[in-house]
């Protein structure tokens, strides 16, 4: 992004450009003017625990079993650290978010991947999934809706995943910060639906447009659960108060309705995407269930990172696909974290960045 020159199109974005929805940005206003805003409980304010445990059937409304954190990058950072020693494996998505892998390392961990092959689509693989496992593995990390892909795990894929890990007493973390961002008929389905021993990460940076407001979680298995707090507690006290209590307004019809919103403007905007992609460049781009990236075929040009270099110079910003794993080599990832005319014309430079 640094070496960007003046007035490139971002297609490379990990965050919407949407506004915050009202609701929710009158209710932090009001807060500012109005309340004091003192520290918060380590683990966030029990109203707030309280909404999100009612999101998770697994939680049986155990407010103990929530941590209100930075974001959903804190949760996942606190949870590796928690559950990974030195000489654990982890296994992990390839493709997967860049943060996986390096976190896992810092807390000493051997990240193994697992295979989302490219020539399926990026689906999952049950039977790689099963070979990579080990006696060795403690914990493996799952997304659905996917970054970088925006592909999700059905219900059999997370049957699969749950019967290769019976009785193995790995940890399953599920990040789930895309699950409100889908273009399919139902919200996606959820390990935690399907594995006992499984930890949810979730947020409100991506679904309502907060990603400055630093608002996430952690939940799941109560002993996990609280010695993450104690990382918590030293690491960042509590997250915002502004943030947590008007993330309480995110439990309304309003917000509801906002949400709605996004995602019926983001399943436009991918259409629109995807039908230029092949009729303006003629290339093959996987069709996103949910989060708002697309991951575009373009090996008959050349290497993946050699393919952005050259998109650079005609003033788009993507991301090479090799930067999310050895499947995402070959490709690029274009984000729809844009409106239609900035669309057509990102897609208007990347075919000048492959036929020059
Ligand atoms: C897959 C994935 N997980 C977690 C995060 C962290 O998001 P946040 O800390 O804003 O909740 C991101 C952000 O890009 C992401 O793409």
């Amino acid at each position: 992004f640094d070496r960007a020159l003046p007035g490139s199109i971002n297609l490379g974005l990990g965050e919407p450009d949407l506004p915050t929805p009202d609701v929710i940005r009158k209710e932090a206003a009001r807060i500012v003017v109005e309340e004091q805003n003192g520290y918060t409980q380590h683990a966030g304010l029990p109203s707030l625990r309280e909404r999100i445990a009612s999101d998770y059937r697994f939680l049986e409304g155990k407010t103990e079993r929530v941590i209100v954190t930075a974001g959903s990058q804190e949760a996942l950072y606190l949870t590796l650290m928690t559950l990974v020693d030195v000489g654990d494996e982890v296994l992990l998505p390839d493709p997967g978010f860049v943060a996986y892998p390096t976190i896992v390392r810092m807390a000493g961990g051997t990240p193994i991947f697992y295979s989302l092959p490219a020539g399926n689509d990026f689906e999952f693989d049950a039977e790689d999934f099963r070979r990579r496992l080990s006696p060795r593995t403690k914990v493996v990390v799952c997304i659905s809706p996917s970054n970088p892909t925006g592909r999700t795990l059905s219900n059999e894929d997370l049957r699969a995943m749950a019967a290769a890990l019976e009785g193995t007493g790995v940890h399953v973390i599920s990040d789930e910060i895309y699950i409100e961002l889908y273009y399919t008929h139902e919200k996606p389905s959820t390990i935690s639906d399907f594995y006992e021993r499984t930890i949810v990460i979730g947020g409100l940076s991506k679904s309502m447009s907060m990603t400055g407001w630093r608002l996430g979680w952690l939940c799941g298995d109560e002993s996990v659960i609280k010695s993450a707090l104690v990382l918590h507690g030293y690491v960042t006290t509590c997250a915002s108060t502004v943030s947590q209590k008007a993330a309480l307004a995110s439990w309304s019809d309003e917000a509801e309705r906002a949400r709605e919103e996004i995602r019926r403007t983001f399943r436009e905007r991918r259409d629109h995407l995807l039908s230029i992609i092949e009729s303006e460049l003629g290339l093959r781009a996987i069709s996103p269930r949910g989060a708002f990236y697309t991951m575009v075929d373009v090996s008959a040009y050349g290497d993946s990172m050699s393919v952005a270099e050259r998109m650079l110079e005609q003033r788009v910003i993507t991301v090479p696909g090799s930067a999310f794993g050895t499947e995402g080599e070959g490709f690029l990832r274009v984000s729809f974290c844009a409106d239609r005319e900035v669309l057509d014309e990102g897609v208007r430079r990347m075919n000048e960045a492959l036929k020059g």
